[in-house]
């Protein structure tokens, strides 16, 4: 079996870059949530609620950099990406608890259109958290559709690029590169190519 590298066109940001920034953002989540961003009426700990699968390893760092009590909690929903229509994002697993009066956090790999996060942040909304932020790894606003706040962000990507790594995903691959990478032009088209 070959190593992936070899399918990857160029390193848009190396993994020292990455644990930097995410070092940071940490740092700053903290403060915030410390000095004001908190409003559950009880006090109980931030919940960082992780959208499965991309925002796996980003999640994993950015936990250990937020000097704060928490919890974690994931949730899968399949995008209109997957088959389903821009109007709807389907449930494929649901939050373990209720997030009613919490401060929640969702952490992102990527906001691209803004379709999926204004679908989840719909969703957690009706659920009436006591506070309700995103953070995103990535955003790509050149490719936006949809209005959607988003108060941390790891990385801007000024130029339509499809990334991978660190978490994010070419059909299902590559999300165990430890950088994150524009992959060869090829690889789609051999891919379309297949499709036919
Ligand atoms: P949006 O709804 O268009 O904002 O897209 C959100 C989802 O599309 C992300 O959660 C990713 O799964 C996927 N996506 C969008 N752009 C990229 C990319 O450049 N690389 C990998 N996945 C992407």
């Amino acid at each position: 079996m070959k190593g992936i590298r070899e399918e990857i066109e160029r390193v848009l940001i190396a993994p020292q870059e990455i644990a930097e920034r995410v070092r940071l953002l940490g740092a700053e989540i903290a403060r915030d949530y410390r000095s004001g961003a908190a409003k559950d009426p009880y006090g109980r700990p931030l919940l960082v609620v992780g959208i499965l699968k991309g925002a796996i390893p980003f999640l994993a760092d950015l936990i250990r950099a937020i000097d704060l009590p928490l919890e974690y909690d994931f949730m899968s929903v399949s995008s209109y990406r997957n088959g389903t229509s821009p109007g709807e994002v389907r449930i494929l697993k649901d939050l373990d608890r209720s997030i009613a009066k919490r401060d929640v956090l969702i952490v992102e790999d990527i906001v691209d259109t803004g379709n999926t996060l204004d679908h989840i942040l719909r969703l957690f909304r009706a659920r009436s958290p006591a506070s309700l932020r995103v953070c995103t790894l990535i955003d790509k606003p050149v490719r936006r559709e949809v209005d959607v706040e988003v108060h941390y962000v790891g990385f801007t990507i000024p130029e339509d690029v499809f990334v991978v790594g660190y978490g994010l995903d070419y059909a299902e691959l590559y999300r165990n590169l430890p950088f994150i990478g524009v992959l060869r032009r090829e690889i789609y088209e051999e891919a379309r190519v297949e499709d036919r």
